[in-house]
């Protein structure tokens, strides 16, 4: 979900810190996934969100090493800002660059772990697998790459605001993003770049509050809403009402992992 939602706050401070209790319960409910990392040396690819570093750089420890891939640089500009504040335990670096291209030598990494990034990829000009054979080129032998992703196997209403934020960049930039979609569409993609692939899904997911930030957000003039109600009034009211109505809840989540093997690397 983009980070622009967490930027107005019309939140009480215990609706707060009930929201940020949610939000760091998801981003370890999904890292857990990850299994024992303690020592490893792991890029966390697309994505700067200290909630997401923290949680990694815990688990990584402080014999391991963390290195974060985003491509914006507000992202990484914020995230330099806020890391002080957190607790890591291990040296962890933050690049700007592009998935498609990391900047880093083949086999740097033991773990590629990405959270939410590949629904947001532009695969106008290049498929995501380009970008998996990418990441998987950095992991050394016998090494991992795992994702996590939302998927559409279950109602949400946070997947009717992805579809919106897809045709707002298309509008806006002509990005052509992945989007959200079902899970053996991830899965496959795995299974043709990488071996030993296993994946979970995990049920839809309800962050208390997040709603409020949502719908003060619809009514931003500066964020992409106002010229989607221009282009598409009706599903702007309707996502309006539904939030009104159920809440929002962030859509069910694919994990897949698979391991790397030396052929990739020589790829
Ligand atoms: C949904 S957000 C990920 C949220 C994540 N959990 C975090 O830590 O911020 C997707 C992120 O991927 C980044 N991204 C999208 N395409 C990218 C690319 N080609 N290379 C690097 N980062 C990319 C976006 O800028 C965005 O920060």
């Amino acid at each position: 979900m983009p980070q622009r939602l967490y930027k107005g706050d019309p939140l009480s401070p215990d609706e707060r810190d009930e929201l940020e209790c949610d939000l760091i319960s998801f981003c370890d409910r999904e890292l857990d996934l990850l299994g024992d990392v303690g020592g490893f040396r792991v890029l966390y690819a697309g994505g700067a969100s200290p909630l997401w570093i923290e949680g990694l750089a815990r688990r990584v420890g402080s014999g391991g090493s963390l290195t974060a891939l985003e491509a914006d640089p507000e992202r990484i500009e914020a995230a330099r800002t806020l890391l002080p504040q957190a607790e890591v335990p291990c040296p962890v670096r933050l690049v700007r660059g592009d998935v498609f291209d990391p900047p880093f030598a083949g086999e740097t990494f033991d773990l590629v772990y990405s959270a939410g990034l590949f629904h947001e990829l532009d695969v106008g000009r290049r498929p995501a697998s380009e970008a998996l054979r990418a990441l998987a080129r950095v992991t050394r032998p016998g090494g991992r790459v795992a994702t996590s992703d939302f998927v559409d196997t279950v109602p949400a209403t946070q997947l009717e605001d992805e579809n919106l934020q897809r045709l707002a960049a298309r509008e806006r930039s002509g990005a052509v993003l992945y989007g959200i979609g079902p899970p053996g569409r991830l899965i496959s993609l795995h299974e043709a770049v990488l071996s030993r692939v296993r994946w979970r899904i995990s049920p839809p997911f309800r962050i208390r509050h997040l709603e409020k930030l949502v719908l003060q957000e619809l009514c931003d003039p500066t964020g992409p809403y106002p010229t989607l109600a221009r282009s598409h009034p009706g599903r702007i009211e309707a996502l309006r009402r539904r939030i009104l109505r159920e809440g929002y809840i962030r859509p069910a989540t694919l994990y897949v992992e698979g391991a790397v093997s030396t052929e990739i690397c020589k790829k």
